[in-house]
């Protein structure tokens, strides 16, 4: 081969990794959080986090994103003159890393219409009972108050309500008589972890269609 000849392409891997952009919303110490990090350490999870966004400077989630090397944003209410302009400037941080979903875990605010407008469609939240028994941000608590002897988590899409979006998976956590709100949370998040990482991975995988309420992975 002389020195005119032009060169062979660079090797190229087989299959060009194609992962979703993940923004993940957090308030709290970011458990979820953790076991997506976890997740994407296998090269085949077809999603990154991409930056996490807290309302509150002191989750602890912050600490585990930073330590995993992943830009974090906070975004206080405290720092906009109202509800509706929080809102907005929250919807910016997204956009601003262009994400595919936006994974809501354990974000404890609502996010309201100028938000929703910007980002409806792609938000995602976990939530800590069988959806629709107890919405809201007690739902462990509720959930043994009332009584219940299986609750679990769910994780949906997120629509104008509280905790009202199509269901995209859902699984069940026995509640057993001794338990109290923290125990039984510890053993429902166990679940949960495992649901948020495959249900993410799905959605990143074969997107979602909905038919009325009935939401359909790939369908
Ligand atoms: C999770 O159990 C999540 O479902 C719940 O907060 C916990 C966060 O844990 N979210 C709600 O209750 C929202 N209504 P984490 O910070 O360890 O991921």
């Amino acid at each position: 081969m002389s020195h005119d000849d032009p060169q062979p392409p660079a090797p190229r891997p087989a299959t060009v990794p194609r992962t979703a952009r993940l923004v993940v919303l957090i308030s709290g110490a970011g458990s979820n959080l953790a076991a997506l990090l976890a997740a994407q350490q296998d090269a085949d999870f077809p999603a990154r986090v991409v930056a996490v966004i807290s309302d509150k400077p002191e989750a602890g989630g912050l600490e585990v994103a930073r330590a995993a090397g992943i830009a974090t944003v906070v975004v206080r209410p405290a720092d906009f003159p109202d509800r509706a302009a929080w809102d907005a400037g929250l919807a910016r941080a997204v956009s601003a890393v262009d994400p595919a979903w936006v994974v809501c875990a354990g974000f404890m605010r609502i996010l309201g219409p100028g938000f929703l407008a910007e980002h409806a469609g792609r938000v995602v939240n976990t939530h800590p009972a069988l959806l629709p028994s107890f919405p809201g941000a007690h739902a462990v608590r509720d959930a043994l108050a009332h009584g219940v002897r299986v609750t679990g988590c769910t994780v949906h899409l997120v629509d104008d309500g509280v905790d009202t979006g199509p269901i995209l998976a859902q699984r069940a956590v026995d509640v057993l008589p001794d338990d109290d709100e923290a125990t039984l949370h510890e053993r429902i998040k166990v679940v949960e972890r495992t649901l948020l990482v495959e249900t993410v991975a799905a959605l990143a995988r074969h997107g979602v269609g909905l038919d009325g309420r009935r939401a359909r992975i790939g369908g």
